[in-house]
């Protein structure tokens, strides 16, 4: 049956766990997988700007001994008005899987909807799931284990990387503490709601509060993102950059956090902005371990959807 990955919940929580599982032993012995995707091929079709899933999707198929084409909608015939449907129909009877970014995860899911290989969200208005599976095993490598760790926040909310967030760490029992400016009324009630009692089901919690030194305090993991996602229009960046400023992660927030702490990002960082430097850059950050891990993590669910 064809499996789509577009938001974490796709996935059984056993399932997640053993991609993770399965993205180590590739790390660990990358030629035990060399030909594992001979003979097909990835669509990766982009609407928004990207390094590190662009490259590291493409990548991850080279390694496997298969092929990754890359899509700009900006010179596709889907840019210029060729259905969602159509796009997905013709696509599919070439490629075995297929690949998006595109603005609107609705978007994404009429793509999987129309299209006869399994589609991965790559990034959406809602989701990221790629970059979470990377998290998780960044934090597993880093720390021997997921269940009962705290994982603090901080910044934009209602965001795609944070509700993925909410979404992973729910399935795997880490404790979730998101500070930011934002009532809980003006983020996602579905996602937060389904990551909610996900968590319950894993004996853990999620805690979204105004207060950001209580969110650092105890906290294994110290995340952010970006105020400005590729979707936000630059007028708004004033504004942003004034409501979320009180949620940057710098050496005073860091201090509050555990003395073992991590410190993680999914990268692009507009540095002092979310994050100082002192931090992007110190001895705590794992941000380059994450980045690399987005490739491992690929490779595993490339290997989990169609072989
Ligand atoms: N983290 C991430 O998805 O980065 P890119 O936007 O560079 O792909
Ligand atoms: N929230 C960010 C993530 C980038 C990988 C964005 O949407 O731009």
């Amino acid at each position: 049956m064809k499996r789509n990955l577009l938001n974490l919940t796709d996935l059984a929580a056993e399932e997640l766990l053993q991609i993770i599982d399965l993205s180590g032993d590739i790390k660990k012995n990358p030629i035990k997988y060399k030909d594992i995707m001979s003979q097909k091929t990835l669509l990766m079709i982009f609407e928004k700007p990207s390094l590190r899933t662009r490259v590291s999707f493409e990548v991850a198929m080279t390694k496997m001994g298969g092929h990754a084409i890359y899509y700009d909608t900006k010179n596709s015939p889907m840019g210029v008005g060729e259905t969602i449907a159509d796009t997905a129909k013709c696509a599919s009877r070439y490629v075995d899987i297929i690949m998006a970014r595109l603005f609107r995860q609705a978007d994404t899911i009429e793509l999987a909807r129309h299209s006869e290989v399994p589609v991965i969200d790559a990034l959406s208005d809602i989701a990221h799931p790629c970059q979470i599976i990377a998290d998780l095993m960044t934090i597993k490598e880093k720390k021997g284990r997921l269940k009962g760790l705290k994982l603090a926040y901080f910044g934009d909310a209602d965001n795609n990387v944070t509700y993925s967030l909410m979404q992973g760490c729910s399935m795997v029992g880490i404790d979730i503490c998101i500070a930011t400016p934002q009532d809980e009324e003006e983020l996602n009630q579905d996602i937060l709601k389904g990551a909610r009692s996900i968590a319950k089901e894993h004996g853990s919690k999620i805690t979204i509060t105004k207060d950001a030194i209580e969110a650092a305090k105890d906290a294994d993991i110290i995340t952010t993102d970006t105020w400005m996602s590729y979707h936000i229009p630059k007028e708004e960046k004033e504004g942003r950059v004034k409501r979320f400023m009180p949620y940057q992660v710098n050496n005073a927030l860091m201090s509050r956090a555990k003395k073992d702490a991590i410190f993680m990002h999914c990268l692009p960082a507009k540095r002092d902005y979310e994050v100082t430097d002192e931090i992007v850059d110190g001895p705590q950050s794992v941000v380059f371990d994450e980045a690399e891990n987005r490739m491992w993590t690929e490779m595993a669910v490339l290997i989990h959807l169609i072989v």
